[in-house]
């Protein structure tokens, strides 16, 4: 019939299907037959353990919801109960809270990898401001959702939060009572930050559908950081990648179950095991710990305005990352000065991190600002300067080329794929 897709798929039903809606022949071409770089190392394992985390935080989600009570009077004793008397709840709760910190680390290391192999470099700048927004909406979902149990942190970790809007000149309170929903956060601030975060996990799977689609028209990066030339750089995605990716699930995996079952509130704050208390402020509002960079950069900053300026400051510059960084080159194997300077950046965001789970006393103040400091320099100034000063060493011809023997004996794979002297001819 004309206009009908010609399905190769040799099961009748889903033959059927497919020649009115390919979409296993379109599966086939995106997880099977797509020509994948044959050079991965285990970093490009982390997108795919972001969906999968993004899928069980979703299912766990959806069951939570089924016994929670987004009510500030029932709130507290509707999670309580999930803990005690709904059958596997207390496994569901933990999975899901701990699940947001595994999801954090993931797509932290995903981000890492980015940074390494220049992955945000043209043509993937798309993909790469994708991302960046993914991971706002992360924040946003992860920030609704810890408020969900009422606790005395998540009260007032949310006070302190959403009072930062105030700092934005004359509209700055009428937003604050209009994200409130009254004149404190409260019922309503409960009732909407329900909504939102069942909402939120969707509009995150929309955008990770986009992100993907973006890197299956531009094809993935690798760890040499150079483009693909013939088809003897490329193996199939399945099997090579799918038994590669299962690896790497099945060791996060174990690694996630172990917090779940040994040490589930490893990561919590003692405060939320307390009710939410208006009239009682905690000692110290810390953060969760994925926060913590950011809380430490608002900090840093002695004016209010200016701290949440910075605060999203620090994520903006990531939107404009691919044109800062100036260089030719992607990965970071051939950049000399750049190589280890993603590491001190990385120093720099584990020492704000630690910046702020202290109180704003003493060498923490002088810490958060240098580091605050060497965020900024680093994406602000130091990127832009290395594409002229930087000389970067001699790139591969191809991905095949330190991988397979070359000619004229000496064959055998280089360590790490960098070249030793620059390439031979063929
Ligand atoms: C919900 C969160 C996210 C999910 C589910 C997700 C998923 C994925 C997947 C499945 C891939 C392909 C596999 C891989 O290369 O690891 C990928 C690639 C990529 N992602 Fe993400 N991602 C997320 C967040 C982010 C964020 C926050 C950024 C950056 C700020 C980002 C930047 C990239 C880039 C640049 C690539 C291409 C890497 C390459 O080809 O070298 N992603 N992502």
């Amino acid at each position: 019939m004309a206009g009908l897709h010609k399905s190769d798929i040799k099961n009748p039903v889903l033959n059927w299907i497919d020649t009115r809606m390919p979409v296993f022949t379109m599966m086939e071409k995106e997880y099977g037959s797509f020509p994948t770089p044959k050079n991965f190392n285990y970093f490009w394992n982390f997108g795919a353990l972001a969906m999968v985390t993004l899928a069980i935080m979703i299912v766990t989600g959806i069951f939570l919801a089924m016994n929670y009570t987004p009510n500030t009077e029932m709130a507290f004793d509707s999670v309580q109960r999930i803990m005690r008397d709904v059958n596997y709840g207390w496994l569901i709760r933990y999975v899901h809270q701990n699940g947001a910190s595994m999801f954090f680390i993931v797509v932290y290391v995903h981000i890492f990898r980015g940074l390494y192999y220049g992955s945000y470099k043209a043509p993937r700048e798309l993909l790469w401001i994708i991302g960046v927004a993914l991971l706002l909406a992360m924040m946003a979902t992860a920030f609704m959702g810890y408020v969900l149990p009422w606790g005395q942190m998540s009260y007032w970790g949310a006070t302190v939060i959403t009072n930062l809007f105030s700092a934005i000149p004359l509209v700055g309170t009428d937003i604050v009572q209009w994200l409130w929903g009254g004149f404190s956060v409260s019922n309503p601030t409960l009732n909407r930050f329900f909504s939102l975060h069942y909402l939120m996990p969707f509009v995150i799977v929309g955008l990770v559908f986009l992100h993907v689609v973006a890197l299956h028209i531009t094809g993935s990066n690798n760890p040499l950081g150079i483009d693909v030339k013939s088809p003897q750089d490329t193996l199939p995605f399945h099997p090579y990648y799918t038994v590669k990716d299962s690896v790497g699930l099945c060791v996060f995996l174990a690694i996630f179950a172990a917090i779940v079952f040994f040490a589930p509130n490893m990561l919590g704050d003692p405060n939320n095991f307390i009710p939410a208390n208006p009239l009682q402020t905690p000692a110290d509002i810390v953060p969760e710990w994925y926060f913590l960079p950011f809380y430490a950069i608002l900090r840093s900053v002695p004016n209010k305005l200016g701290g949440v300026a910075m605060m999203f400051g620090s994520i903006a510059v990531l939107f404009v990352l691919p044109w800062l960084d100036t260089s030719r080159v992607r990965s970071a194997r051939f950049r000399p000065i750049y190589r280890p300077l993603v590491f001190v950046l990385v120093a720099a965001v584990v020492v704000l991190g630690m910046v702020g789970a202290h109180r704003p006393e003493g060498i923490w103040v002088v810490l958060g600002r240098v580091a605050t400091t060497y965020y900024f320099l680093h994406f602000l100034v130091i990127l832009p300067a290395l594409g002229i000063l930087e000389k970067p060493l001699p790139l591969p011809e191809s991905i095949s080329n330190p991988v397979l023997p070359r000619r004229g004996g000496g064959g055998g794979p280089l360590p790490g794929g960098v070249p030793a002297a620059p390439m031979e001819k063929p």
